[in-house]
């Protein structure tokens, strides 16, 4: 049985997702089915397809008490909305159904442990409580626990914060046991990850610390995920309030990747690197799930979490997410590329092979321009011994508004910048990202998404994006440069 809170919640957007027309949603990112999304939950396969739940307030397009939404795709690429999933109708959950993870129960049901916060006062001002609960279902419909929380204060180590634990991250292991991190703040006030194991999905027990950040990369962490890739294991977190680090790490929230081993006996991550998962604006939250061809797939919430005034307060949906992006692990570095599912939403080629830009008004290429389309650059100087001082490309461009990319070779630096873009809030415009290993050639491909631009350098060794709320008739490209650019383009665009 539903809760009428969850049934409210259904009808609600059954009827407000009919005043979004469709040409005012992404095409390929899927966003709020009504209202308000943040960070992706419970992204897992079951029953033949991709599930994608996310932080969801249905009724008003700004962040209010949490609860789950809901959506299918059979390609990760094309979503379809299902009805909401949680609401947060309990005593243990009743100020929001935070963040969680999905998996498959021995008895073939889907199990999803999200975090329950319930604020109560405490010396005369108000504590949150948060506790991991379980709620399952068929895919469709799901009954929270009767035991719930199901892990609770009391598997916490000591010092460890009751007011901030959460996001649980379940994988299973090849025996069929589970394993879980999730984040909490230690006595020092930032965070660190813990380690849980259960045998059948329902009973956990506590078992280590596995890493803390002892205030090294910002204060609390959050949304944890932990897993073996090529040969290495990966921890992605999303850290609150940093400081910026050189080129590497930007001030306010990131999502970053440390790298390493796991010494299983002890339960503890042995770190030895770490990178930034995105060095564009707007990407938090992360997720990943194994897809049954054994590829590791992960998506993020596409939004600077400082910078969720950028819509309007009446626009109808807020928040999307990332193209969801195919990771590996070479030469000590974790990298990204677009799922190659978007390949077959090319439409036809449009490509040049040599197209000399120079100083002046800049150059235009019969067909290439739109706002949907997958695009892929290559940027070479003209000989060695004469090398451009700046390419830049300006897109989602009319007489108004244009969105930049440009590439100061010399320095090795690639910026992009929404300034233009239509934006008129004061929030960041630009960020800028010193391109790994440059040596003259400079190969990007950029994903744009009506309201979103993806830029994946040379191969997916780094990744910038950015939302951009531009008209979506602002849909020319241009091509610029200071000193002479050889450039090749390889233009589709991206047709369901
Ligand atoms: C990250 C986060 C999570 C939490 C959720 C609440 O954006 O703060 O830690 O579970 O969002 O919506």
């Amino acid at each position: 049985m539903n809760s009428p809170m969850l049934e409210k919640a259904r009808r609600f957007e059954e009827e407000a997702r009919l005043e979004i027309a469709d040409g005012e949603r992404p095409r390929f990112h899927l966003s709020a089915y009504t209202g308000w999304l943040n960070d992706p939950n419970g992204f897992s396969y079951y029953n033949g397809k991709y599930h994608l739940f996310y932080q969801y307030y249905p009724y008003e397009s700004h962040w209010g008490p949490m609860h789950w939404g809901h959506a299918v795709s059979g390609n990760l690429l094309e979503w379809e909305y299902l009805p909401a999933a949680l609401a947060p109708d309990m005593y243990y959950d009743s100020d929001g159904c935070f963040s969680g993870s999905a998996y498959t129960l021995p008895d073939g049901s889907q199990a999803l442990l999200y975090t329950g916060v319930h604020c109560d006062g405490e010396n005369g001002s108000k504590v949150d409580t948060q506790t991991q609960n379980l709620a399952v279902g068929d895919g469709l419909d799901y009954q929270k626990y009767d035991g719930n929380p199901i892990i609770a204060e009391n598997m916490l180590p000591a010092g460890a914060s009751k007011s901030d634990f959460r996001d649980p991250k379940v994988w299973q292991e090849k025996d069929g046991s589970y394993s879980c991190v999730a984040v909490s703040r230690a006595a020092d006030g930032s965070g660190q990850v813990l380690f849980y194991r259960s045998k059948d999905g329902y009973r956990w027990r506590f078992e280590s610390v596995l890493v803390e950040n002892k205030k090294r990369f910002g204060m609390m962490w959050e949304c944890p995920d932990f897993f073996l890739l090529d040969g290495k294991w990966v921890l992605l977190v999303s850290p609150m309030d940093m400081q910026p680090q050189g080129f590497e790490y930007h001030s306010g929230n990131n999502t970053i990747c440390l790298m390493g081993d796991f010494d299983e006996e002890k339960g503890v991550f042995i770190e030895q690197s770490n990178q930034s998962m995105d060095y564009g604006i707007d990407f938090y939250a992360t997720q990943t799930m194994l897809a049954p061809d054994g590829r590791r797939i992960l998506i993020a919430w596409m939004q600077n979490p400082d910078a969720v005034t950028i819509r309007e307060p009446h626009s109808p949906w807020a928040g999307q997410m990332c193209i969801p992006r195919e990771l590996s692990v070479k030469d000590g570095r974790l990298y990204q590329k677009p799922v190659r599912e978007l390949e077959r939403y090319r439409g036809e080629k449009v490509a040049y092979e040599d197209v000399s830009v120079t100083d002046g008004d800049g150059v235009t290429l019969a067909g290439v321009a739109g706002r949907v389309l997958d695009m892929e650059l290559i940027i070479r100087p003209k000989d060695k011994g004469n090398i451009y001082t700046k390419f830049e490309m300006r897109f989602a461009k009319n007489d108004e508004y244009f969105t930049r990319l440009s590439f100061r070779p010399h320095e090795g630096v690639l910026k992009l910048d929404r300034e233009f873009s239509g934006s008129r809030r004061a929030i960041v415009h630009q960020r800028r990202c010193l391109v790994d290993g440059y040596e003259d050639v400079l190969k990007l491909r950029v994903i744009l998404d009506l309201y979103s631009v993806e830029v994946f350098i040379n191969d997916g060794r780094q990744v910038m994006n950015a939302t951009i709320y531009t008209e979506p008739a602002a849909e020319e490209i241009s091509f610029h440069a200071d000193g002479e650019v050889r450039l090749a383009v390889e233009k589709y665009g991206l047709e369901k």
